[in-house]
């Protein structure tokens, strides 16, 4: 099977799987399941359970082993999405070029439906609830590790250290090269580090080489927010252009220009080949291609 073709089959099998926790779990018509619904099902890139299912992958593991915690990172992801877009935080009306959960809803109910899917996605490893994921193979022996790289991901010294940094030097002036990595690392970098540590976790895949994982997907995950400011000021990503340039957020692009901006990503993207290198024991090739890809994108 091509790599295009298996990335395709991925992201098929992403798409169905939401849809099917969505049937089981939100399907109903209060308030609060419409808007996790709503946010859900937008249409997103699914960058991050795409990377832990070829992690896994290329540690000769077991789809179905992995899917929960795949599935829960895109919960985690999605809710992080809501509550960056509400008015105390980035303030945005657009998301995956439809309107915000808030603006869709209101603000209470997009902050609860955050809340929510915050917290579902760990029970979703815990019990996903799922027939073709409750077989013998999903009984990890790694379950306790897994919780803990989203904890630690996702909770005051990761994403939300993060997105904190992020408010503090929104239309503040003077930030530095090294605040501006802290600010990427922990708002981005971190989960999708997960995606990939936990991908390897899910496999039979020996500590030494989980590390890697973790390394590579931090590198992944800086190049993929440096690229997402560098192509904000396109039309083309479902959100508002130009949003950075009028909140004066601290990003790349806004100390120094495009060429500059491009060339900190790609070294981060030849750091991430570089991790391969030291996995060459399996059969990297449909990760590498799906890494360059994440570079090419809409360029
Ligand atoms: C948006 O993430 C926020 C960033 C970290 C750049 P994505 O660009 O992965 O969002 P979706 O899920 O594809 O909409
Ligand atoms: C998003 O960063 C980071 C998280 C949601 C944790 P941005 O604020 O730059 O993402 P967009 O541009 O709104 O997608
Ligand atoms: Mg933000
Ligand atoms: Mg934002
Ligand atoms: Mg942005």
């Amino acid at each position: 099977m091509s790599h295009h073709n298996l990335i395709e089959e991925f992201k098929e099998f992403i798409h169905y799987s939401i849809k099917k926790i969505i049937e089981q779990r939100y399907n109903k018509t209060d308030r609060l399941s419409q808007a996790i619904k709503y946010a859900f099902q937008g249409q997103g890139k699914y960058v991050r359970p795409i990377l832990t299912l070829l992690c896994n992958r290329t540690v000769g593991g077991n789809i179905f082993s992995a899917a929960p915690s795949a599935l829960a990172i895109e919960m985690i992801h999605c809710y992080s999405l809501i509550h960056d877009d509400l008015p105390c935080l980035d303030n945005d009306k657009i998301r995956r070029g439809r309107p915000t959960v808030h603006v869709q809803f209101d603000e209470a109910t997009a902050l609860l439906a955050g809340n929510a899917l915050l917290t579902d996605a760990f029970q979703m490893i815990q019990d996903p609830y799922n027939e073709d994921f409750s077989n013998e193979t999903n009984k990890s022996e790694n379950t306790l590790e897994i919780y803990k790289q989203l904890f630690l991901a996702a909770g005051s010294k990761g994403m939300l250290h993060g997105q904190m940094l992020d408010m503090y030097w929104t239309d503040r002036e003077g930030i530095s090269e090294d605040t501006l990595n802290d600010i990427h690392l922990h708002k981005t970098a971190k989960l999708i580090s997960a995606a990939c540590t936990i991908g390897a976790l899910s496999a039979p895949c020996c500590k030494e080489d989980v590390l890697k994982f973790t390394k590579l997907g931090e590198h992944i995950g800086m190049s993929y927010q440096i690229i997402d400011d560098i192509l904000d000021s396109n039309s083309f990503l479902g959100k508002t252009s130009n949003k950075d340039l009028k909140q004066k957020k601290s990003c790349f692009p806004l100390l120094y220009n495009k060429e500059t901006c491009l060339n900190i990503a790609r070294s981060h993207i030849n750091e991430a080949l570089e991790c391969l290198k030291n996995l060459s024991t399996y059969d990297v090739s449909p990760l590498e291609s799906y890494i360059k890809s994440l570079l090419l994108r809409k360029l």
